[in-house]
């Protein structure tokens, strides 16, 4: 038997409490159409995890199991992402605050404390937050190797790849072992899990999940796999402004934290 699972979703819900609602409501619809069993809930440190995986749970009402996380940043600008079986992994304030933990430190939390699950994200990414960009290749390998999970799949440029796959600039070659993360980065890790996601922020970029064995219960089945298979949702060229919007408001938002 299988699972669907997104392990990197981003609610990304508006302020306005009408415009919430009917966007979660949206969520959940989306989450049903494509068949998903389950879904980590990982918002970005800087845009309050807690409000909104509880503003979706909230209005659940169908079949997809949603797991609380989150998306931590680190003191040198690294996304990595936590999540629990357990909801008070929102009690964890060091977490939640963006730029308190150095990688470093946040393996180690993460080591020291049961409740927790971390994997590295998107090691490759061509945006501000890539592991290997800012500490290297063989610092990131010592991340994984501590951590034994990696994110292997990430779909966030999966529908503008096909358009740009001929050009030889280094930033379409990092979105490409974005995408499909390279075995050489984790083949000599003793991994635990391997994580496939969406990283979707828009109810039109739901639907990219990873399949993987079921056993024992879902959250085990998550934690415990020896790999996976990705499957990609398609959508309209015409819907990238909203990505490509959402980065740019995403980095205005970090920077100003950073520097108050
Ligand atoms: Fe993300």
């Amino acid at each position: 038997m299988k699972l669907n699972v997104d392990y990197h979703f981003h609610p990304n819900l508006p302020k306005n409490n009408r415009r919430k609602s009917e966007k979660v409501g949206k969520i959940w619809n989306a989450f049903e159409t494509f068949n998903l069993d389950a879904v980590l809930v990982t918002e970005h440190a800087y845009k309050d995890p807690a409000e909104a995986y509880f503003s979706l749970k909230d209005q659940s009402l169908k079949n997809t199991k949603i797991f609380p996380g989150l998306e931590c940043l680190t003191s040198e600008g690294i996304d990595m992402i936590v999540f629990s079986k357990k909801e008070s992994i929102y009690d964890y304030s060091e977490l939640l605050t963006p730029y308190n933990f150095s990688i470093d430190e946040l393996v180690k939390f993460i080591a020291g404390n049961k409740d927790l699950n971390g994997f590295i994200t998107h090691p490759y990414t061509p945006g501000t937050t890539s592991i290997v960009k800012i500490k290297g290749e063989e610092i990131a390998r010592k991340h994984l190797r501590s951590l034994g999970a990696v994110e292997v799949h990430n779909s966030a440029f999966d529908n503008v790849l096909p358009y740009l796959l001929h050009l030889p600039l280094s930033r379409v070659r990092r979105m490409k072992k974005t995408s499909v993360c390279p075995e050489e980065f984790y083949k000599d890790a003793n991994i635990n899990f391997y994580a496939g996601g969406s990283d979707a922020h828009h109810v039109h970029e739901i639907g990219s999940h990873f399949r993987i064995d079921r056993k024992k219960d879902i959250f085990h089945s998550i934690i415990n796999n020896s790999g996976g298979e990705m499957l990609v949702q398609k959508y309209s060229l015409a819907k990238i402004p909203y990505m490509t919007s959402t980065v740019f408001m995403e980095w205005l938002k970090k920077t100003n934290i950073k520097w108050r």
